[in-house]
């Protein structure tokens, strides 16, 4: 096979390089076309067939519906590394040994106090704010805080950046759940793991002992792994270009987090509840929601379902089906809502429409039957994603920044007016 790609144009023929992966993946490297061509520039809506970068953190096939972090199979991180090792796999490129991840932990941990001060910003928010714009704000408030910006050329100052947003991120996400309850904030316990810690600085009411329950923590531990990065997705290519003009950690992952909340994206999850609730307030009418999806007139979509690379299955829905089903077995939870889903997709899987698209439900069409019955409210399943999403944008901004990818900028076919003579306030 040639090594390089050819393009006519103007009667002349332009070679380019190709690029190959160490999974065989194939690119044409076209960084000499606009100039080789006195100004031809390629045109690819959503980047649907655009590669932005070389990239080691995570590999996927959307045909095969294989998910590597670093490697290692989805399937084998979700059922026996914990999240703080996938996290320190994903920023650092190896698993921690044990001597790592404990100093990985106590690092974290001794970062993770928030400036009282964040609570004001806080305090400003209505009770109705939704989450994710009130993570976004406080996400990027700790810049304020922690000004100095990372010299990303020293291992030390970039690892500190590091460890002090994975301590106060967590603090965060439970202030912005537990303004919406009402209750008091909480900073947790630094006696406690790092999942386990989480879930008590959202739950612990102010007036009772704390109990864990260990099943919801393994189920949160593995829902976290399996959102924890997902190669150059919508929030992650934000967090990259954002970084890429150098703005800081903190803003960049703010960035992630506003691009996140999108019902295309990560606010799926919460759009895939709301969907089932209303199928199931409806009678349980799934042929009328699958019509819906399907009416070109309707801008209904079948939330939970379709992916831009999976065109098989995605394998991480397929561990959270399997997850859903135990929890909520274990948890003595007898929620219809699973059943709809499970309606729904066995109808989705038949219908040419979704066969003939490829449309397969993915990672959001079943993680929020599991947060709910794990009492986290519909309006934090998105925060929730952010958590756990949290390692891959720091492991992608960090190997962008060491590097030292140019500034983001793309290109654009003009289509508006040509020139034409300014025209008086009279004349108009
Ligand atoms: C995530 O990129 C990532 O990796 C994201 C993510 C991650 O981990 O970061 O995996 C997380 O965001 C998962 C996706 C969550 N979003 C949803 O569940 C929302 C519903 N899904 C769709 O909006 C859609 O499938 C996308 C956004 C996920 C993918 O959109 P694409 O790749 O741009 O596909 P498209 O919009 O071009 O659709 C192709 C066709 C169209 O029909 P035709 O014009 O060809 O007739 O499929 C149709 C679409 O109308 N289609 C759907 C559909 N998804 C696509 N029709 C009905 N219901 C749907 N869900």
């Amino acid at each position: 096979m040639s090594d390089t790609a050819k393009i006519e144009f103007n009667g002349q023929v332009h070679e380019f390089p190709l690029i190959k992966g160490t999974e065989n993946e194939l690119a044409i490297e076209i960084k000499s076309l606009r100039g080789v061509t006195d100004g031809l520039v390629t045109m690819d809506p959503g980047f649907k067939n655009t590669g932005s970068c070389l990239s080691g953190v995570t590999f996927l096939d959307g045909e095969k519906g294989i998910l590597r972090y670093r490697g290692y199979s989805i399937e084998d991180l979700a059922e026996k590394a914990d999240f703080l090792e996938v996290a320190y796999l994903l920023i650092f490129g190896e698993l921690p040994t044990a001597d790592q991840l404990q100093k990985f932990h106590e690092d974290i941990k001794a970062n993770s106090m928030v400036d009282e001060d964040v609570k004001k910003i806080l305090d400003a928010f209505p009770k109705t704010a939704h989450p994710m714009g009130i993570l976004s704000s406080l996400t990027s408030a700790l810049t304020a805080f922690n000004p100095s910006s990372v010299n990303v050329d020293s291992p030390e100052e970039m690892y500190q950046a590091i460890v002090r947003i994975l301590g106060k991120f967590p603090v965060l996400v439970a202030w912005t759940m537990r303004k919406r309850t009402g209750l008091p904030l909480d900073y947790g316990d630094k006696k406690l793991g790092y999942v386990e810690n989480i879930l008590k600085m959202m739950f612990k009411m102010p007036n009772e002992d704390y109990e864990e329950n260990r099943i919801i923590v393994d189920a949160l531990d593995k829902l976290l792994i399996l959102h924890a990065d997902h190669e150059q997705n919508c929030s992650t290519s934000t967090v990259r270009v954002v970084g890429s003009s150098h703005a800081g950690l903190f803003a960049s992952i703010s960035a992630g987090i506003s691009a996140l909340w999108g019902p295309l994206h990560g606010g799926a999850n919460q759009a895939v509840l709301e969907m089932l609730e209303a199928i199931k307030a409806d009678g349980g009418d799934t042929k009328k929601y699958m019509a819906k999806a399907k009416d070109k007139n309707d801008p209904f979509r079948l939330m939970g379902f379709g992916h831009r690379v999976y065109k098989n299955f995605d394998p991480r829905a397929r561990i959270i089906k399997k997850a859903a089903d135990e929890v909520l077995g274990e948890l003595g939870v007898d929620d219809p809502i699973l059943d709809v889903a499970k309606g729904l997709e066995q109808e989705a899987l038949i219908d040419s429409y979704f066969v003939d698209r490829k449309l397969y439900p993915n990672v959001d069409f079943y993680s929020g039957i599991i947060y709910r019955a794990m009492g986290i409210p519909v309006e934090m399943f998105t925060v929730m994603f952010a958590l756990g999403r949290l390692p891959g944008w720091i492991a992608q901004w960090r190997e962008m920044r060491l590097r030292k990818e140019p500034i983001g900028r793309p290109r654009q076919i003009y289509i508006g007016e040509t020139f034409r003579d300014f025209k008086k306030l009279e004349e108009r």
